[in-house]
């Protein structure tokens, strides 16, 4: 996890860095910490635990200047949250600073090595392994330090991204990437370094991403040199960012997380734009189009995800079966990957992230790669490296997202999804045009239909000071609701702390209903369905043991308003759309419950927005 963020060119590096950090925080803030070469050629490093604010307090009556410097926020896996651990770290003589994102997997056999050439070792992380031996290196062989940083990393096995900086070295850092993302923007005569655009996007929109296996000399007198760690030299291939600064902004709303969770209405016309056709007799999606041989001819469809991506991979599996009668997986990734899975050559793979980093799950496309199946991606992040690595993909084009809990992305990942199984459905010639219209016609309304949800927001508000002090929290839902409820349930734990679980409303009665007591709220989706009745008998069954009935129903509902406590009303969608409309208002219970307890509800403890490590 972490961020990583480098400057080096004419102008002051502390600023540019500190600013970098913050657009990064979401990715950690366990600490924070900077390294910059000063005029005079000296090396200095500044970190702290805490988050970015406190490294700016800590900093204050300290030299900070220098032209080249690099900064790291922390999400610690090796060694508690302290200022010891926090990066950057030096070497023993403390001519070299090193800030890592990964992890050092064979850092202890290393550690011992090093230890015995009479290295001493000030932290607990896995990452200081790593300067001590760029050092060690460097100074038995004489060689430079970029050739130092390529021979350490031939000797380590694990996950990196890094940027090193030297005393007395006013011109160059050196960077690496290992299953770590690390993207380079190039200015005039300067350049920067960060783990994603977000950093770099205000002061040029010219970035190299740099390719797995590859190091990176970033000197602001010479051009940018990419080579693999054998030294073969890589082409650099120079991308247009398409990002603007205000989508980085809060635009006056307390926190991004509410600001995302508002901006739904317009990120699904931004997902949805150019692919439903005006008539909505078509959906046209370029990336399942081009390959439709594939997924027409596949054995089975699996998706591989983690988190909020992986309930919406669920409701990705209920839309697929339904409209296309192709046979459907879902698989955490962390579990596919280790787990010796069955995968045919023939199989195709919808590999589902918002970030495009997440270690597992693009762990597990490498695994679904080597035993030849067919990889279909469905990111946000443009040129993440799930996006590259994939055959092919989706783009959901909802913008950056910033809040750890994810809620604008899970909005355009089933729509996205929606589109996935409407253009293989219309290609397998499998479903009415009656049908398929429905469907367009219901995508092309969410956008007002969310608009609509989010008018509940003050009721949401004034249900939310009700609920601030439960310990406990039970979401059900059954069909397309159940995955929706899963989400509902993680939201709250994210940025809440309150433990809540998702279940399928009927299985209740196989175990969790004895949980059920007059202080368990318990959120039911009851919108209208196939089922409904089934849930309102779900619902009676908890009403009877004294649970405290949050129901989510739709505007005609008769039966549920008369036995649940509270009701909140949504709009009517088609069935297989109303996961993206029911999320709105769990987004927002979970977001004002958050706030009444005085969360940090953009950056929750404990977690990271973009989980790049194992
Ligand atoms: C969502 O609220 C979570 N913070 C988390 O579960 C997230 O969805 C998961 O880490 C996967 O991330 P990705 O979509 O970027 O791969
Ligand atoms: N493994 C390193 C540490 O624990 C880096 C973690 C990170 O990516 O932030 O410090």
């Amino acid at each position: 996890m972490c961020g990583i963020v480098g400057y080096v060119g004419k102008r002051e590096a502390y600023p540019i860095l500190i600013k970098g950090l913050h657009r990064l925080e979401y990715r950690g803030y366990d600490s924070a910490g900077v390294a910059v070469v000063s005029s005079g050629g000296s090396l200095n490093v500044y970190k702290c635990r805490g988050k970015v604010c406190d490294l700016e307090n800590y900093t204050k009556d300290k030299d900070v200047s220098g032209t080249v410097g690099i900064g790291h926020t922390r999400w610690a896996t090796h060694g508690e949250p302290n200022d010891v651990n926090a990066h950057p770290h030096y070497s023993e003589s403390k001519n070299i600073a090193l800030i890592h994102n990964g992890i050092i997997e064979n850092y202890a056999v290393l550690k011992d090595a090093l230890i015995e050439n009479g290295y001493t070792f000030q932290s607990c992380t896995d990452t200081e392994v790593l300067v001590q031996l760029i050092e060690y290196i460097k100074s038995t062989t004489g060689v430079s330090l970029f050739e130092a940083v390529q021979a350490a990393l031939k000797r380590v096995v694990g996950a990196y991204a890094i940027a090193v900086i030297e005393k007395g070295n006013y011109d160059e850092i050196i960077a690496a990437r290992k299953s770590s993302p690390l993207v380079v923007g190039v200015g005039d005569g300067e350049f920067f370094l960060a783990s994603d655009a977000t950093p770099i996007v205000e002061y040029t929109d010219k970035v190299v991403y740099i390719n797995d296996g590859e190091m990176a000399r970033i000197n602001r007198h010479k051009p940018l040199k990419v080579v693999t760690l054998d030294n073969q030299e890589a082409e650099i291939g120079i991308e247009k960012l398409e990002m603007s600064i205000s989508q980085l902004e809060k635009g006056g709303y307390p926190h991004f997380m509410l600001k995302e969770i508002h901006e739904q209405p317009r990120t699904i016309v931004d997902c949805i734009r150019g692919r439903v056709t005006p008539d909505g007799e078509n959906v046209v999606l370029s990336g399942v189009l081009a390959n439709k041989e594939k997924f027409l001819n596949a054995r089975r469809i699996i998706f591989v995800a983690c988190g909020t991506s992986w309930h919406a991979a669920l409701i990705g599996e209920h839309l697929i079966e339904d409209m296309c009668r192709i046979p459907v997986e879902v698989e955490y990734a962390s579990e596919f990957r280790y787990r010796n899975p069955v995968i045919y050559p023939d199989d195709v793979v919808i590999a589902v992230s918002q970030s495009g980093e997440t270690a597992d799950t693009l762990a597990a496309v490498e695994v679904a790669k080597q035993n030849g199946a067919f990889i279909f991606g469905i990111c946000n992040v443009v040129g993440s490296s799930i996006a590259r690595a994939t055959d092919s993909g989706a783009y959901i084009h909802v913008g950056p997202e910033i809040g750890v809990a994810s809620t604008k992305a899970f909005t355009g990942q089933v729509t996205v999804m929606a589109m996935v199984a409407m253009t293989l459905a219309k290609e397998k010639g499998i479903m009415s045009q009656d049908e398929f219209r429905e469907v367009a016609k219901g995508l092309q309304a969410l956008p007002s239909l969310v608009s609509q949800a989010l008018k509940l927001d003050e009721q949401i508000l004034d249900l939310s000071k009700m609920f601030t002090y439960a310990h406990n929290f039970i979401y059900l839902g059954r069909g397309y609701n159940y995955p929706a409820a899963l989400e509902g349930a993680l939201k709250l734990k994210e940025i809440s702390y309150i433990h809540a679980e998702g279940y399928p409303a009927a299985e209740m009665k196989h175990g969790p209903i004895a949980l059920i007591d007059s202080e368990m709220p318990v959120v039911v989706l009851a919108t209208a369905n196939n089922i409904y009745d089934k849930t309102v008998s779900n619902i009676q069954e908890i009403k009877a043991r004294g649970g405290r009935i949050i129901a989510v129903v739709s505007e005609n509902d008769t039966r549920v308003k008369d036995i649940a406590d509270y009701c909140i009303t949504v709009p009517a969608a088609p069935e297989c759309l109303m996961p993206v409309v029911v999320s709105v208002p769990l987004q927002l219970l979970a977001y004002y419950i958050a706030v009444h307890k005085g969360r940090d509800v953009d950056q929750p403890r404990n977690l990271a927005k973009s989980v790049t490590v194992e």
